[in-house]
């Protein structure tokens, strides 16, 4: 039947073989999750991970909790987050200057971190949201024109 393949599509099986339903980016622990599981890719790629480190030398510390406050004010209307967003990057692309294929790279990694853990409208939100801020950060740094990777997008 239609509704139980539905159904059965959104219960991946776990590792103890129990049905688990994904949950949807609607509350500040799945939100914490999510950007937790984002930078763990980021400071294992090679093209990014130098941007972080070495260039911005980046405070963890202080850069998770910030970006769980962003993706919390995007995703469902929490206030706290108080940083500009487009100020933070030109001040990296200043020691160092921003090149397209971050954006590729960035986008990719955010969008696979998302599918893995999470599906629904705020789900599909975030990642929306991702492209608009990528090609508007691709606009104001490089002057350039950037689109989300079709092979991305439409998976
Ligand atoms: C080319 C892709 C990108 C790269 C290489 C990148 C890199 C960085 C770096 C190095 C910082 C740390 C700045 C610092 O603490 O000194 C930062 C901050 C941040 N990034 Fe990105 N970023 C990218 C795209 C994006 C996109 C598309 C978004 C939003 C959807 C985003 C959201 C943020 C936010 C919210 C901060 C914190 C800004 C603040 O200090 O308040 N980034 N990014």
């Amino acid at each position: 039947m239609a509704a139980d393949d539905a159904r059965a599509r959104a219960l991946p099986v776990t590792a103890e073989g129990e049905d688990r339903p994904v949950p949807d980016l609607d509350s500040v622990g799945e939100i914490h999750d999510l950007v937790v599981r984002f930078y763990r890719e980021i400071v294992f790629d090679d093209i990014l991970a130098p941007v972080f480190d070495e260039v911005a030398e980046v405070n963890w510390a202080v850069h998770i909790p910030r970006l769980i406050r962003y993706w919390c004010r995007v995703l469902i209307g929490t206030p706290g987050y108080d940083g500009y967003i487009l100020a933070a990057h030109r001040h990296v692309h200043g020691l160092e200057p921003f090149e397209l294929e971050y954006f590729d790279r960035w986008y990719t990694l955010f969008v696979e971190t998302v599918d893995a853990g999470w599906s629904g409208p705020l789900a599909d939100t975030a990642k929306s949201h991702a492209a608009r801020m990528a090609a508007m950060l691709a606009r104001q740094l490089l002057d350039a024109e950037w689109h989300a990777p079709v092979a991305v997008t439409k998976r």
